[in-house]
């Protein structure tokens, strides 16, 4: 394993760079190449076929092109439906990013939880079966969200999103029946924490969220805890679209520490 090699983070949009900012306090020398798929944007209405064939032929190609010692697929839509298929063909550790219900059970005291996420990741077996194992005995009240989507990559870009524009695309959540017992609330789709504050104001300070970014990076962590890392290079971010669109974004990777953005 060259010390060089890096973690591939790979996202429909800039959703990977909430698991980023935690990889960065974790792994703070580990190289990474951030790759969003803007020409698939949004993931969260597409089929679950669509969804599989672009995942895995995308990850197959950029396994090849840059040799990641890891990737993590930080997308919940594309984790509940390709994770397993892209673990059979590539021969790297996979770390996907699956709905946090297992530490939210752990959290609410009135026992209903709330799942937000994409409209595709709501309708997956692997949520029903997170929702068996781990939520026994709660009530889990999803809903398929996926206008939060552009509003967090507005947001990124340096758009004004309101509290309004949020509150609209989570209202159904709390309306349906037992919406008012909610305590605490999965947010399954990674681009949701970037809206956390205004989700906060829209939802109500007493609404605990739950993601799983934290455990994904210390998971990253461990899995490569015998390993060296050194940069050869500035990390980067590519993109499937346009590089004008994604320069948009410029300020928001800069933030997390990445200066050059390129077309895949
Ligand atoms: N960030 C992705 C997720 O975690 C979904 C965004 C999309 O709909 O493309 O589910």
């Amino acid at each position: 394993m060259n010390a060089n090699s890096p973690i591939l983070i790979f996202d429909s949009g800039v959703g990977g760079l909430t698991v980023l900012g935690e990889l960065r306090k974790a792994l703070p020398d580990a190289p990474v190449i951030y790759a969003a798929d803007m020409a698939g944007l949004p993931y969260g209405a597409k089929s679950e076929a669509e969804i599989a064939a672009r995942v895995s032929g995308l990850l197959g190609r950029m396994a090849e092109r840059y040799r990641p010692r890891l990737i993590c697929i930080a997308c919940n839509t594309a984790s509940t439906i390709a994770l397993g298929m892209v673990r059979d063909v590539l021969e790297i550790p996979i770390v996907g990013t699956v709905p946090a219900i297992k530490p939210a059970a752990a959290l609410t005291r009135s026992g209903t939880m709330g799942l937000l996420g994409t409209e595709a990741t709501m309708r997956q077996v692997y949520v029903d079966n997170l929702e068996r194992e781990f939520a026994v005995g709660k009530t889990l009240l999803r809903h398929g969200a996926n206008g939060l989507v552009p509003l967090a990559e507005a947001k990124l870009r340096g758009e004004k999103v309101s509290v309004g524009a949020v509150a609209d695309e989570v209202k159904a959540l709390v309306l349906q029946p037992g919406g008012r017992d909610l305590d605490t609330v999965v947010l399954a789709c990674t681009h949701f924490p970037l809206l956390e504050p205004e989700l906060r104001e829209a939802m109500g300070a007493d609404i605990t969220f739950v993601h799983g970014a934290e455990g994904i990076a210390s998971r990253i962590a461990y899995l490569t805890r015998d390993h060296s890392f050194e940069r050869e290079g500035p990390d980067f971010a590519v993109t499937t679209g346009e590089l004008a669109d994604f320069e948009k974004l410029d300020r928001a990777f800069a933030n997390y520490g990445i200066e050059v953005l390129e077309k895949f």
